[in-house]
């Protein structure tokens, strides 16, 4: 910036503040820079995100927020608003996130302020605004899992009660290992998705045929290929929908088992990913204690014995520790919400 720029700054200043003040309380993320992104004024909405981030406060902007932005959302950033032909002006997303805090999407926008006495050539502040859209973006998003999810158990005979269960189970076991060192992926937003993702386990079934699917008997082998396929199906079509990879990874790994005998990849202990995991258990526990064609309900206390006996062979040992002290909650959860 140039000494010149500088002054008028300094001219534009009791302007800016004004304005600034004016939007001290809006409902919107909002902070003014000077020519070189350094903060001018944060409304108390932006001075609150920024502390429940932890982004540093005394640094420019590009520097606070560095963390959550790519180096090419950096040089674009830059570049933006340097350029005539873009009006000086940037549009941009950035996620905000710690592991005691969900995941908050904003879109950002950063505009211009001209001041009349640099003959409005190049700007001296400029305008930043912090759009929160986690709300809706989420909402959208789960809206359309929720319809693939229905399909899907319109072909199964699993009801819907199944599923919710499976999440509350999963949301249960998410939380009791939350801070616990030997799961160190699991933070807030962890818990806050496997207690929506748990349910979609099964939803790559919309691609089985409805014989095998529904089919009394025990499975022939070309029809336990078919079967397994489901995991590969769902794997690929919540891919292709959701962006946390939590859900790809629940619907392609929920067959897998610790000791690496599972499906569709034999995957071995820790490479079957955290999530499902804890699904696998969440899973079997339901299905022992609902009533199948090929076997009596389990009860509790049988089911509760049978995920014992294969700690460290279908499940992860660690985990069926954690199982062993929530058990009363899952019996509550099965009973609470029980097929009638
Ligand atoms: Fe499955
Ligand atoms: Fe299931």
């Amino acid at each position: 910036m140039t000494g010149g720029d500088a002054n008028a700054l300094g001219d534009f200043l009791p302007c800016l503040r004004r304005f600034a003040a004016s939007n001290e309380e809006a409902p919107l993320a909002i902070a003014i820079l000077d020519a070189h992104f350094r903060f001018v004024h944060r409304n108390r909405m932006l001075r609150e995100m920024m502390d429940l981030y932890e982004y540093p406060a005394d640094r420019p902007f590009l520097e606070a927020f560095s963390r959550s932005m790519p180096s090419s959302e950096i040089s674009g950033f830059r570049t933006a608003l340097s350029d005539a032909s873009t009006g000086h002006s940037w549009k941009g997303e950035i996620d905000h996130w710690t592991p005691e805090t969900l995941r908050v999407s904003t879109v950002v926008r950063a505009l211009p302020f001209f001041a009349p006495a640099t003959g409005g050539k190049n700007p001296v502040a400029f305008f930043l605004y912090f759009d929160d859209v986690t709300k809706q973006r989420k909402l959208d998003l789960r809206r359309i899992l929720q319809a693939l999810l229905k399909a899907s158990l319109l072909k199964d005979k699993e009801t819907g009660l199944h599923v919710e269960r499976v999440n509350s189970y999963a949301g249960r076991m998410a939380q009791a290992i939350w801070r616990d060192a030997r799961f160190p992926r699991v933070d807030a937003e962890f818990i806050e998705e496997i207690g929506f993702l748990a349910s979609m386990h099964d939803v790559g079934k919309i691609g089985v045929r409805d014989d095998i699917l529904n089919k009394e008997g025990p499975l022939i082998e070309g029809e336990w290929d078919e079967m397994r396929q489901h995991t590969i199906n769902g794997g690929i079509l919540l891919h292709s929908i959701y962006p946390n990879p939590m859900a790809r990874e629940i619907a392609l790994s929920h067959h897998e088992r610790w000791n690496g005998k599972g499906y569709p990849y034999n995957l071995l202990d820790r490479m079957i990913p955290l999530a499902a995991r804890i699904v696998t258990i969440a899973d079997v526990y339901d299905a022992l204690r609902m009533r199948r064609s090929y076997k009596p309900p389990f009860s509790h206390v049988e089911a509760c014995a049978s995920i014992r006996r294969e700690s460290g062979l279908l499940f992860d040992p660690d985990l069926v520790e954690v199982f062993i002290g929530l058990e009363d909650e899952f019996e509550r959860i099965y009973d609470t919400h029980a097929d009638r």
